[in-house]
C-alpha cells in the first residue's frame, strides 16, 4: 500500500526583513520580521509525500530531479514531525500506522515550483513550508500552525510566514531552544484584499549569494546590523503593525520601501560587500525612480517597492487600477523588445 498527500503552499514577501541569525543551526533570527503571503495561484510550491513500507529510505525530488536531503535543514524538519507523528486509522484504504510504525517507515517528497528556484523569489520559503505541512497531514500531527510554523523555520527561516496567508510575523522569541520563535497570522487576507501585487522577474537566474551566506557575513561584520536589529526594527514593526490594521497605504508603503533599502544598505555595510540590487541595477534603479517620483507627484504613496536577496522587484500597488497603471509604466520603461529580460509580471492578491 502506498499513502499520499498533497499540499500547496504559496511563498510570502517581506515588508520588513528578516536578515540575520543569533543561532545559525535552529535558524533564531536577531529581530521579528512581517510578510504577506501571495496568493497560492501563483507562486506556490507544490508537494506530495507519501508513504509505503516498500520504501526503504527518505528521499525526496524537486522540479522532476532528485535531489539530497541529507542536510541538517531536510533532517530537522523530518525529525521534528516525526516526533510528533500519530496513529492513522485510514479505514477507506484499510491502512493502519502505528505511532510506533513512523519511526521505521521511511517516505518519498516529491516538490515542484511554479517560479523560479532561488532567484530571490523565496522559493526555500514556500518549499519548506509545504514540505512540513504536507507531512504534519500524512503522519496526523495535531500540531496548529504556530507549532509546524516552528518546524518549518528550521528548514528556512522565511518558510515560517508561509504557513499561514494575509499578514503574518515572525516572532524572533527569547528562547535559546527556539520555541516561542514562531509566525502569528496579523491580519487574514481579506482583510486588506485591495492591494495587489506585481513581481517584476528581471532576472531569473539563481543569486549568487545565498540568503544563509549572505546573512552570516553580515551578523560576523556589520555594525549597521546591530543598530537595525536594536533600534530601527522594534519600532518600525509596531508602526508597520498599527499600518496594516488601519489600512493606511501611506504608513504601509513608506515602511516597506525604507525597510527594503534599509536591508540592502546592511548588505553594502558587509565585508565582503554583498551586492544584491546593484548586480541588476540597470533594471532596478529605474524601477524604483519610477515608484519614487510617482508617489512625489501624487502626494500620497501609490505603490511600494521592495527587493530580496536576489533582483526582481516586488510591487505593492493601493489598488487594482493603480496596478494596471504600474503595469502599463512598467511596460513603457522596458519595452517587450528591449534587451532587459523583464518577461513576466505577476500579479497576486495575497490570500492563502
Ligand atoms: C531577504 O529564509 O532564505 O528574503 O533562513 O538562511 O534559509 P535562511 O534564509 P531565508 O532568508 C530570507 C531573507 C529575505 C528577507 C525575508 O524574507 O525576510
Amino acid at each position: 500500500w502506498v499513502l499520499m498527500v498533497t499540499a500547496q503552499t504559496p511563498t510570502n514577501i517581506a515588508v520588513i526583513k528578516y536578515w540575520g541569525k543569533r543561532d545559525e543551526k535552529l535558524i533564531l533570527p536577531v529581530n521579528d520580521s512581517i510578510s504577506v503571503t501571495l496568493d497560492p495561484a501563483h507562486l506556490c510550491t507544490t508537494t506530495t509525500v507519501s508513504v509505503s513500507p516498500t520504501f526503504d529510505q527518505d528521499r525526496m525530488w524537486l522540479n522532476g530531479e532528485e535531489i539530497s536531503i541529507s542536510g541538517g535543514r531536510f533532517q530537522s524538519c523530518l525529525r521534528e514531525i516525526r516526533s510528533r507523528a500519530t496513529d492513522v486509522d485510514d479505514k477507506e484504504k484499510g491502512i493502519k500506522i502505528t505511532k510506533k510504525d513512523w519511526e521505521k517507515l521511511h517516505v518519498h517528497i516529491s516538490s515542484y515550483n511554479n517560479f523560479p528556484t532561488a532567484a530571490g523569489l523565496a522559493s526555500s520559503a514556500a518549499g519548506f513550508a509545504c514540505l512540513v505541512f504536507a507531512l504534519g497531514k500524512l503522519m496526523n500531527v495535531k500540531e496548529d500552525h504556530s507549532q509546524l510554523s516552528a518546524i518549518a523555520r528550521q528548514g528556512s527561516g522565511s518558510a515560517c510566514r508561509s504557513l499561514y496567508g494575509g499578514f503574518v510575523k515572525w516572532i524572533m522569541g527569547k528562547d535559546d531552544k527556539g520555541t516561542d520563535s514562531l509566525a502569528v497570522q496579523l491580519a487574514d487576507e481579506k482583510h486588506w484584499d485591495e492591494l495587489v501585487i506585481v513581481i517584476a522577474v528581471v532576472s531569473s537566474r539563481q543569486k549568487e549569494t545565498s540568503s544563509t551566506t549572505g546573512m552570516r557575513d553580515t551578523v560576523e561584520t556589520s555594525l549597521l546590523l546591530q543598530h537595525r536589529a536594536k533600534e530601527v526594527v522594534p519600532k518600525r514593526i509596531l508602526k508597520m503593525e498599527e499600518a496594516i490594521k488601519n489600512r493606511d497605504f501611506a504608513s504601509f508603503a513608506q515602511l516597506t520601501c525604507t525597510d527594503s533599502n534599509q536591508f540592502h544598505a546592511v548588505c553594502l555595510d558587509t565585508c565582503p560587500p554583498i551586492f544584491y540590487m546593484n548586480d541588476t541595477s540597470h533594471r532596478q534603479a529605474p524601477i524604483i525612480s519610477l515608484v519614487e517620483k510617482w508617489n512625489r507627484a501624487e502626494g500620497t504613496p501609490q505603490v511600494a517597492y521592495t527587493f530580496d536577496a536576489g533582483p526582481n522587484a516586488v510591487l505593492i500597488a493601493r489598488n487594482r487600477e493603480t496596478a494596471a497603471l504600474l503595469i502599463q509604466k512598467l511596460l513603457f520603461c522596458f519595452p517587450p523588445n528591449s534587451d532587459a529580460d523583464l518577461n513576466s509580471f505577476v500579479l497576486g492578491d495575497k490570500s492563502i
